[in-house]
């Protein structure tokens, strides 16, 4: 069953019945200021960190679901009813919800009135801007009565949900014509406030929660609203909140706009205060006077659609398979931009309180992006970066708000360093731009300490040769890539975390196969470097201890039909035929068939076999197989999971590229294919009801095929399946690679494909690229033709003249 359907001409999801499986969200804002929205208006604002500075309040696991937000409420005579059907879910004549390209179109009509709502955080502007229009298409006068209402979050989200003893005395505000200003604490400590303001004179206005809801009432019923009459409250503590009060009245065939503006502020010491506690409102009256009316708001929504039109026309195929089309050209892409905004912080499964950006994660993440805006991906590596360790480990997370890592989430990640290399040499491959090979990069924040950037990449490398176990093959630490995969924590008691807690830390001897295939993939990448970089006596030595580690894994990870997964604490075999539950894994198999690791012996293809036998399934390919049915306290969480949930056996759709990039290596396009579709949101569309998370993301989970409810997905939005589905289908599927020198074409797709275009910017040039396949085959370049000429290679070279180049490949 769907509930809307895509609109790819407008790159937008159109919801058509707002009683979806689950809220559909979207996010505003790519910069600073950010919102999520559901399609029923639900959901919250924050400036760059989702707990530091949280501007308006959400309450998590509500029942029901996604209640709280940012809501209109329209008294049209006794009926009473929002746009987005919620809060007040009175019976809507018409429902629509666009989520589009960091905006959200919230549409309802009851009664001959529509309500259309357009929210969006205009480019460079601390502020999310609600376009609120209102028509008449009724025969008679309308008299309206609009209450807008949002809650403010006193700032720092994770006090403001507990701290209640202090918090309800401290809230303040303040009113000055149709703007309420939101200034909790502003007095000492904060230099920042918020505020949320109309363009059109009010008749009044609520900033207290209690009397504005009353004290018996919900967010469907606000006692104000059913009296239709405001209260002109000033909080004082308790719940401030920001309500507008506006009477409007509509002739038949009449329309009328209102700008909200919901903006945040921060001044300097001397700068902030007008008079004795009056706060200075410069920067939110300048704000408010860019949006005061519809024109200029159109005006600023336009170049937001403009922005998108460019960042959308970097890479972009012509499959003939709309479905593939819209998740490349659109959807995927643009969620590439909301992991790397957000990592793991803030989704509708993510607080925004417990995670802020991960080491690995945003690491990874820069692979979907780094097409997009280079420099701000070349920002992020010199962050993540500056949070290292002078050995090379890693906090395992930062606070984007003071970008200092913590140990919140625990450390010690053992693939961590790793990833950096990844997230460095994308960069380098997308942009050419060595020098900041040669930045000075701190470790742990202190400058004092800097080395350049590229001796950042030797201590990544070193920290895994450093850290060997008795096999030769990389000691996990407190986990690897699998988070719950806790080979030291053997824990009992219910109130530790499997994240932070080590019981067993010396004589470990756990070892990770998935971190020893990762360091040869990227431990090839590093040599690689050093050789362009003339290191040659450097490259020599890398390439000798990654030679050693393809030694050991030959030796000591292959189980006769695949990958082992890990040694435990020990020394005893993981992921193995041996073992009775877990025989086997998909990261370990992934990560060593993407190394090619045995590939001429007939060990990937095996391997590859042995991933479709046991562990494909309807919904994708599920993590491991048996899945854990008890507790095995040398495991850890992964074993604490139901079997077919998340880590244990959910079809964990981060790692399913790990496969199809593995399955390409060896050639096999039907199946890189097949499992493309298995996991990819918009070929699930027709099965909303099931899947329930939204048709138009990657879900980090769907449930397995030993889960009570196969096929049902959680997780969705941030999530590193963005970032690597995108990488497989658009580097190793349709194979178009940037690399040093060039782009490089090398696809490799089924057999029965006809051919596809795509055209790639890269590097100021532009390349159309056409790939035909004449001969049924599925991987293998027999010709190569650029701007009419036979060329040899396969790697397309950069013109460095900005033109348009025409490309032709030959599949064969
Ligand atoms: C989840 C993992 C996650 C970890 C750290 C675990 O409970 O299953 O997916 O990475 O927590 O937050
Ligand atoms: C989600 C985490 O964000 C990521 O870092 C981890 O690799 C996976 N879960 C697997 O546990």
């Amino acid at each position: 069953m769907k509930f809307g359907h895509f609109d790819d001409q407008k790159r937008e999801y159109v919801i058509t019945n707002p009683r979806t499986p689950w809220p559909w969200i979207n996010y505003l804002g790519n910069e600073d200021f950010f919102s999520l929205i559901s399609n029923t208006g639900g959901g919250y604002s924050f400036y760059k960190d989702a707990k530091f500075r949280r501007i308006t309040r959400y309450r998590y696991n509500n029942v029901p679901m996604d209640s709280g937000g940012k809501y209109f409420y329209i008294k049209d005579g006794d009926s009473i009813w929002s746009p987005g059907w919620k809060p007040c879910k009175t019976e809507l004549d018409k429902y629509e919800c666009r989520h589009g390209m960091n905006y959200t179109n919230i549409k309802g009509e009851k009664n001959g009135v529509t309500a259309n709502v357009l929210y969006f955080v205009p480019l460079k502007t601390w502020a999310e801007v609600q376009k609120l229009t209102l028509s008449n298409n009724s025969k008679e006068t309308k008299k309206l009565k609009i209450f807008s209402f949002l809650e403010w979050c006193l700032w720092n989200a994770a006090s403001d949900m507990e701290n209640f003893q202090r918090n309800f005395s401290t809230g303040e505000v303040e009113i000055q014509g149709s703007v309420i200003y939101h200034k909790t604490e502003y007095k000492e400590r904060r230099d920042h406030y918020a505020y949320y303001s109309v363009n059109v004179p009010v008749q009044g206005y609520d900033t207290d929660r209690e009397s504005f809801f009353g004290l018996y009432n919900g967010f469907d019923e606000p006692q104000v609203v059913s009296e239709g009459k405001a209260h002109n409250t000033e909080a004082h503590g308790w719940s401030p909140i920001a309500s507008h009060y506006i009477e409007v009245e509509l002739k038949p065939g009449e329309s009328k706009d209102f700008v909200f503006v919901l903006g945040y502020v921060e001044n300097k010491e001397d700068e902030k205060w007008e008079s004795k506690n009056i706060i200075n409102k410069k920067k939110a009256k300048d704000t408010i006077a860019k949006f005061d009316t519809a024109a200029k708001v159109d005006a600023a929504f336009a170049e937001l659609r403009k922005y998108w039109d460019n960042l959308l026309s970097i890479y972009t195929v012509d499959s003939g398979d709309d479905k593939l089309d819209r998740m490349v050209n659109i959807w995927n892409q643009y969620q590439c931009m909301i992991t790397f905004c957000f990592s793991r912080s803030t989704s509708f499964f993510e607080s925004g309180i417990g995670r802020g950006m991960g080491f690995r994660d945003s690491n990874q993440d820069l692979i979907g992006f780094v097409h997009q805006i280079p420099e701000r991906a070349r920002e992020r590596i010199i962050d993540i970066a500056s949070t290292q360790f002078p050995d090379g480990g890693c906090y395992h997370q930062y606070q984007p708000l003071n970008k200092r890592g913590n140990n919140d989430i625990g450390g010690g990640f053992n693939d961590d360093p790793l990833w950096l290399i990844l997230g460095t040499v994308s960069y380098l491959k997308e942009t050419g731009d060595f020098a900041i090979l040669n930045e000075m990069v701190p470790f742990d924040n202190d400058m004092s300490v800097a080395r350049s950037l590229f001796d950042h990449l030797t201590v990544s490398f070193d920290h895994v040769a450093n850290n060997l176990g008795p096999h030769g093959l990389p000691l996990i630490g407190r986990a690897d890539w699998n988070d719950c995969l806790n080979l030291n924590c053997f824990s009992n008691d219910p109130n530790e975390s499997f994240q932070t807690t080590e019981n067993k830390t010396e004589g470990t001897k756990a070892e990770s196969l998935m971190i020893a295939g990762l360091f040869v993939v990227y431990g090839r990448d590093y040599a690689d470097l050093c050789k362009r970089l003339c290191k040659n006596d450097e490259a020599a030595r890398a390439q000798k201890l990654v030679s050693a580690m393809e030694v050991a894994i030959k030796k000591h990870g292959w189980d006769g039909e695949w990958f082992i997964r890990a040694y435990d604490y020990y020394g005893r075999k993981i992921g193995s035929n041996e073992n009775e539950e877990a025989k086997i894994f998909i990261e370990s198999n992934g990560w060593c068939t993407m190394a090619g690791i045995g590939k001429e012996e007939g060990l990937c293809t095996k391997a590859l076999d042995a991933v479709k036998e046991r562990l494909d399934c309807k919904y994708g390919i599920v993590l491991n197989n048996p899945a854990f049915t008890k507790y095995y306290i040398e495991y850890g969480e992964i074993s604490s999971y139901p079997p077919g949930y998340k880590e244990n056996a959910g079809v964990f759709c981060h790692n399913n590229p790990w496969i199809m990039i593995g399955e390409t290596v060896v050639g096999n396009g039907e199946r890189a294919w097949d499992y493309y579709r298995k996991i990819c949101p918009s070929y699930l569309e027709d099965i909303s009801d099931l899947h329930k998370t939204e048709p138009y993301v990657y879900s980090q989970m769907v449930a397995g095929k030993d889960a009570f409810k196969p096929g049902e997905a959680k997780n969705s939005w941030l999530t590193g399946t963005a970032s690597w589905n995108f990488y497989a289908i658009s580097q190793y599927i349709l194979g178009i690679r940037p690399d040093y020198d060039g782009l490089l074409i090398d696809p490799c797709i089924p057999g029965s494909w006809k051919g596809f275009k795509a055209t790639r910017k890269f590097r100021g040039d532009t390349y159309h690229i056409e790939v035909v396949n004449p001969h049924g085959k599925s991987k293998g370049v027999s010709e190569v033709e650029v701007d009419g000429k036979h060329q040899k290679s396969n790697i397309i070279p950069v013109f460095g003249d900005g033109k348009e180049h025409r490309v032709k490949i030959v599949i064969g």
